[in-house]
């Protein structure tokens, strides 16, 4: 593993010479919601430990036990029983909040608008009486398919409040894509827009959604919220604008309580075969844990943060650290509808500096793209409101984290590196602000409550200095509770690789001090620009075409994205031989998989080769293509079928722009 590299290019053998430390300030470790004590206390009794994050929220009914754990389907709050969307709306306004701001919203194009928490409360009311009158009652589920809109939280907000779990689908996903998600969960309802703004024109979602309903007749109301006042095809009797229903409905709704286990949402993510997963979320537990995490990582003081979650609402950072872990601790957030570089590069920066952001969370993807813009779009803007910054989705290696430390925080805000997953629901480990003593590129320990380690392939745990897999070996209150429809799968994926353990799919290592440095997956999933994308999932899609034969797809090392798609392809016909040929169909390869899958996947590189490199047994060898997409030298390759396969694909490799 010595000389793999990480995102951002470093090699792992430098970054675990990383010595530098970053003491908490002590003005920050002062007033911190996370106090020295918390670690031991929660080791102590974890579950009491967990109860009293759940005693910050408002319960209809209390618990009667704190978890019910039958291995691997986990109960929490067992008999309790609360309204989510009370907890994130009505209990502020009812405590006299209500002119605060939930949302300073940033439309793409400069419109901007204020949502106080008077103002969601009357629209997921609003929302919540139009889903009822279209027939939805607890238990359906409801698709949302959005841009970045207040309507988009009171959307799910409606749903939760109501008992409907919603799937938000990522509006860069394709009709493909959303089709298969709407069958999967059977949603009878879809809520979308006529579009969204990106990169600084319209871009269409309702069209999407029409050919996406041509395979799913089950669907029977299409909700649309006019954004964009693009022309949309309409189908009377289905569709229906959210001017016309929404805004005509009462200002008001009675909200009945839940179950604690009543299911929240599900959320679609790519697993190691073709068909995406439907990760199960429930209601007492990941309010419980999302909220609790975003109050002692992110240090959260309500009456004077101002919080912005630089992600979107279609991914599960959006739902936990947009939606429902802030609103649930009653946080001013930020929500911005676009694209970093419209219409320049120092929008984010304008933004800091206009709502006086105290608080930012994104990815490191995002970071290293503005590395590469360079510093100079951040120099004129005050970004001295800042006081705390957060990085998630992939590993953020030790230069981009100190680029953030430098240009972003002014050496005065900590970092906190905090890794989950949408399976986990919320942040497992992170440093606490305050508590940590930080190093560029880890994410330290698991947080209070967490139980995590790193162990070998036998499940021994490995000492310090030592590699292994990263597993959860506690059940945790925001945890997945299945997957939509699949038990089995579900034990399968989650609990089979140790048995009593959950195996994340990540790589990590223990340092000298025992922390640890998540190291990317270690099964087929890449991470592009902190998105999860399967492997097989987009050879699936290449097959699907045509001209191709087979397909191998790696993830190989990106200096921007993280990872990277290299493609594979063998094909039938004449762009085998024919250059030009074979450059028409690598551009028809990659607007088919976005077609199939969705723009993120398209792939960086497809090399058409008249073979693959494949085992005497005939399996493909992907580490190999790995170490050729990476431009590395290759190990053994004598159990290869034909060994001189691999430099005839690295001279390809080497023709492929
Ligand atoms: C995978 C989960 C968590 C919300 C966004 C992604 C990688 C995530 C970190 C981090 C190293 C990280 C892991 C994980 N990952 N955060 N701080 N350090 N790796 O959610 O799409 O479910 O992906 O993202 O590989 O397994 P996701």
């Amino acid at each position: 593993m010595a000389d793999e590299t990480v995102p951002g290019g470093e090699s792992l053998a430098a970054l675990l010479h990383e010595q530098r430390r970053f003491e908490p300030p002590a003005a920050f470790a002062a007033q911190a919601n996370a106090q020295p004590g918390i670690y031991e206390e929660a080791a102590a009794d974890r579950l009491r430990f967990w109860e009293q994050q759940a005693e910050r929220l408002e319960w209809g009914q209390r618990w009667e036990r704190v978890l019910d754990w039958e291995l691997p389907f986990a109960k929490w709050f067992v008999g309790g029983k609360l309204n989510v969307s009370v907890n994130c709306v009505d209990r502020h306004v009812a405590a006299g909040l209500g002119e605060r701001v939930a949302f300073h919203w940033e439309g793409e194009p400069g419109d901007t608008r204020t949502i106080t928490y008077a103002d969601l409360q009357r629209m997921v009311c609003q929302a919540a009486n139009a889903l009822e009158s279209l027939g939805v009652r607890a238990g359906d589920t409801v698709a949302i398919y959005m841009p970045m809109l207040p309507e988009t939280v009171a959307a799910m907000l409606a749903c939760a409040r109501i008992g409907a779990p919603h799937t938000v689908v990522f509006g860069g996903f394709s009709a493909e894509a959303l089709a298969g998600r709407i069958q999967d969960c059977d949603a009878r309802v879809v809520i979308t827009a006529d579009g969204g703004y990106r990169r600084g024109a319209p871009s269409g979602l309702k069209p999407a959604v029409d050919e996406a309903l041509q395979s799913c007749p089950n669907v029977r109301s299409v909700l649309v919220v006019r954004r964009t006042g693009q022309d949309v095809a309409w189908q009377e009797g289905r569709d229906v604008w959210w001017h016309d229903l929404v805004e005509r409905q009462p200002t008001t709704h009675e909200a009945q309580l839940f179950d604690a286990e009543h299911p929240l949402y599900i959320m679609y993510t790519s697993g190691t075969t073709a068909k995406p997963k439907g990760i199960l979320h429930t209601s007492g537990g990941y309010l419980t844990h999302v909220s609790a995490t975003h109050r002692l990582v992110f240090d959260i003081k309500p009456e004077q943060d101002v919080f912005w979650t630089a992600a979107d609402i279609g991914w599960v950072t959006g739902h936990s650290y947009i939606v429902y872990g802030p609103l649930a601790n009653g946080t001013t957030s930020v929500m911005y509808e676009g694209t970093p570089d419209t219409p320049a590069r120092d929008r984010w920066w304008q933004i800091v500096e206009r709502y006086k952001v105290t608080i930012l969370y994104t990815a490191p993807t995002t970071i290293r793209t503005f590395m590469k813009w360079g510093e100079q779009h951040l120099e004129g803007h005050d970004l001295s409101s800042l006081r705390l910054l957060g990085s998630v989705g992939e590993p953020i290696n030790p230069e981009a984290w100190m680029w953030y430390r430098r240009h972003v925080g002014g050496e005065r805000c900590p970092i906190v590196d905090t890794w989950w997953q949408t399976e986990t629901g919320g942040i497992m480990i992170s440093p606490l602000p305050g508590i940590t003593a930080t190093k560029p590129g880890a994410a330290m320990r698991p947080l209070p409550g967490i139980s995590a380690d790193v162990v070998d392939d036998q499940g021994r745990s490995v000492g310090n200095g030592q590699g292994g897999y990263l597993v959860l070996t506690e059940p945790w209150p925001g945890m997945l509770r299945g997957i939509w429809g699949d038990p089995e799968r579900y034990r399968q994926t989650y609990w089979s690789r140790f048995p009593n353990w959950y195996f994340a799919g990540d790589g990590a290592k223990r340092d000298e001090d025992g922390d640890i440095w998540l190291l990317g997956r270690v099964d087929d999933v890449m991470n592009v620009s902190g998105h999860r994308i399967s492997t097989t999932e987009v050879e699936h899609a290449l097959v699907g075409h045509p001209a191709v034969a087979e397909a191998a797809v790696v993830g190989a090392s990106d200096p921007t994205t993280g990872q990277a798609i290299v493609a594979f392809v063998t094909v039938k016909g004449e762009a085998a031989d024919d250059p030009s040929a074979g450059a028409v169909l690598v551009g028809e390869l990659r607007n088919h998989v976005a077609k199939e899958i969705g723009p993120i996947a398209k792939p960086r590189q497809i090399i058409l080769t008249p073979e693959l490199p494949k085992t005497r047994s005939g399996k493909i060898m992907r580490r190999l293509l790995r170490d050729v997409a990476e431009h590395r030298e290759l190990g053994d390759v004598t159990t290869l079928m034909d060994p001189t396969v691999v430099n005839m694909i690295g001279e390809k490799l080497a023709q492929t722009p």
